[in-house]
């Protein structure tokens, strides 16, 4: 259902169609990333973030023993700026794994192939075709991208947040009503108690099912960084970013980046409804803190001159203060059983 066919389309299946379609779609055809794009993520703010997260991995490998090969899956990974900087820090620690990215967009497997000329990497289309065993998943700035369905409660009735296209080629929403109960049944989770208003992303519910497939021994894990809320009331969430400024969802049609906030409350539910075990929630702040992120900038910025100190230092605060990242975006760890490992958290 795209909305070359139907003029009026549930919420979720417009942000696929706006992000998505093979031809428009805005990862389809866009380099979205850094300065002259529409918005900067960790692994491009910064090289310290992508450090972060490789250490985290060797932790990983190490505590479990690492005479099994191991495998490190990116998913949905933009530029390939984190699989690019892992594999170096794992190559000058002389640590062995393989590296894989699942990607959804044929457009930017074409920008990180260019990137990772000189490195080992597989690319997979879908979560499905990974056949290893001891896998490492790794999701940054991905579970924000997967299309999110919406409903509001009036009075005692459920609607769905559609999307009308009118004849002069505009947007607005309207809404459809729903049973809601059908659509919890269906999925065996509780979405309406206490809530107002919903957001549920029925394409992160089967990414979450693929991967729990996956992740089926103690050498197996995900490792989810994203901008996420941890109430349990959930409010709309929406937004759409172009050249670095918030604007209105409909604006700039195929050309804005639209995500969401997800909801790490129901995140968890959905991964424990698909027999996974969240070992912990913390935010960005505290993870990268309690990697050493602090401390590795003085070590970066030890001798180098006051304007590249500073410049560091910058990038630090964006990743670690509360007021940029540090506190919006939050780290889940998942593995199959509860683990003893809890570096970051
Ligand atoms: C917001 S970007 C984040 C990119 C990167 N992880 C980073 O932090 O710079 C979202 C990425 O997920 C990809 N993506 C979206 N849906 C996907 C899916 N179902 N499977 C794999 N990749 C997906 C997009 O094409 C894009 O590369």
């Amino acid at each position: 259902m795209s909305l070359n066919n139907k003029n009026i389309v549930p919420f979720d299946k417009f942000m696929s169609d706006m992000l998505y379609d093979v031809k428009k779609g805005y990862y389809m055809k866009t380099n979205p990333f850094g300065k002259s794009g529409d918005f900067i993520t960790a692994p491009n703010l910064s090289v310290m973030f992508s450090e972060m997260i490789a250490i985290w991995c060797i932790s990983f490998l190490k505590n479990k023993g690492d005479k099994k090969k191991i495998n490190i899956i990116e998913l949905g990974a933009g530029n390939g700026e984190m699989t690019f900087q892992i594999i170096n820090i794992f190559k000058k620690l002389r640590i062995k794994a393989s590296f894989y990215i699942v990607e959804k967009s044929d457009h930017l497997v074409k920008i990180q192939k260019k990137k990772l000329s000189s490195c080992n990497v597989k690319w997979l289309k879908s979560v499905s075709n990974i056949m290893t065993k001891n896998n490492i998943f790794l999701a940054n700035e991905l579970f924000d991208a997967l299309p999110v369905k919406q409903f509001v409660k009036k009075k005692n009735s459920w609607f769905e947040i559609y999307v009308k296209k009118n004849f002069d080629g505009k947007f607005n929403y309207t809404k459809i009503e729903k049973n809601i109960e059908e659509i919890e049944k269906k999925f065996k989770i509780n979405l309406s108690k206490n809530q107002k208003f919903i957001e549920f992303s029925v394409d992160s519910y089967n990414l979450i099912s693929n991967l729990a497939k996956k992740i089926k021994n103690s050498k197996s894990c995900l490792l989810i960084i994203d901008y996420g809320a941890t109430q349990k009331k959930m409010l709309n969430s929406i937004q759409a970013v172009y050249k670095h400024n918030y604007i209105n969802v409909f604006d700039k049609p195929y050309l804005s980046d639209i995500s969401y906030c997800p909801n790490f409350y129901l995140l968890k539910k959905i991964v424990e409804r698909n027999n996974l075990f969240v070992n912990g929630i913390t935010t960005q702040r505290e993870f990268l803190e309690k990697l050493g992120i602090t401390k590795r900038a003085e070590i970066l910025s030890k001798n180098l001159p006051f304007t590249e100190k500073a410049n560091i230092y910058y990038r630090l605060k964006r990743l670690i203060d509360e007021k940029y990242m540090g506190q919006l975006f939050k780290v889940m760890f998942i593995t199959k059983k509860k683990s003893s490992f809890n570096l970051g958290f």
